[in-house]
């Protein structure tokens, strides 16, 4: 057993610090003011928050580690866990719940196999329910990635998530 095989994932996954350099510096003038930003475009490139790049972002804007994770644990944009390369948002707010997103979301997990906030193990969909993603006339509604899904029935469900590798 190598020495890294037992790191948990987050531990071992591949940062680029050049790109992160480019985020950082380039991007955002390496400004500690620009934090929350630096934290979006570094969860837009990982689509998670690694540790490793987070103690990295601390060193070179010069915040303490701490406040940083602080930071990320209290927007719930933000996830320190791996996710999938496809986030499913299901919408359960009132006008998506009145028309069925309890369907369409039970429907999700019978094909995933996972539950709210989990990831399916080939990293393919990470699911979260959401309240309200602001179409509520397009109800039930579900978000993939940047995508929106309006009126979508259980029975569409999975031809639209095939839709995504
Ligand atoms: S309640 Fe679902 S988009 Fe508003």
């Amino acid at each position: 057993m190598s020495a890294s095989s037992s790191l948990p994932k987050e531990q071992i996954e591949d940062i680029d610090y050049l790109d992160l350099d480019r985020i950082i510096e380039d991007e955002f003038n390496g400004d500690r003011e620009n934090l929350i930003m630096i934290l979006q475009a570094i969860q837009k490139r990982y689509n998670y928050l690694p540790r490793p790049a987070l103690l990295y972002l601390a060193e070179k804007i010069g915040v303490p580690f701490s406040k940083i994770y602080g930071v990320c644990t209290f927007y719930s944009t933000f996830s320190l866990e791996p996710r999938g390369r496809n986030i499913i948002s299901i919408c359960l707010g009132t006008a998506c719940h009145v028309r069925g997103g309890e369907r369409v979301r039970e429907r999700i997990q019978e094909i995933l196999k996972i539950g709210d906030g989990q990831t399916t193990e080939d990293m393919r969909y990470t699911l979260e329910s959401v309240r309200c993603i602001g179409c509520c006339s397009l109800g039930p509604v579900i978000k993939i990635n940047e995508d929106m899904h309006g009126r979508i029935t259980s029975d569409e469900v999975k031809n639209t998530l095939d839709q995504y590798e």
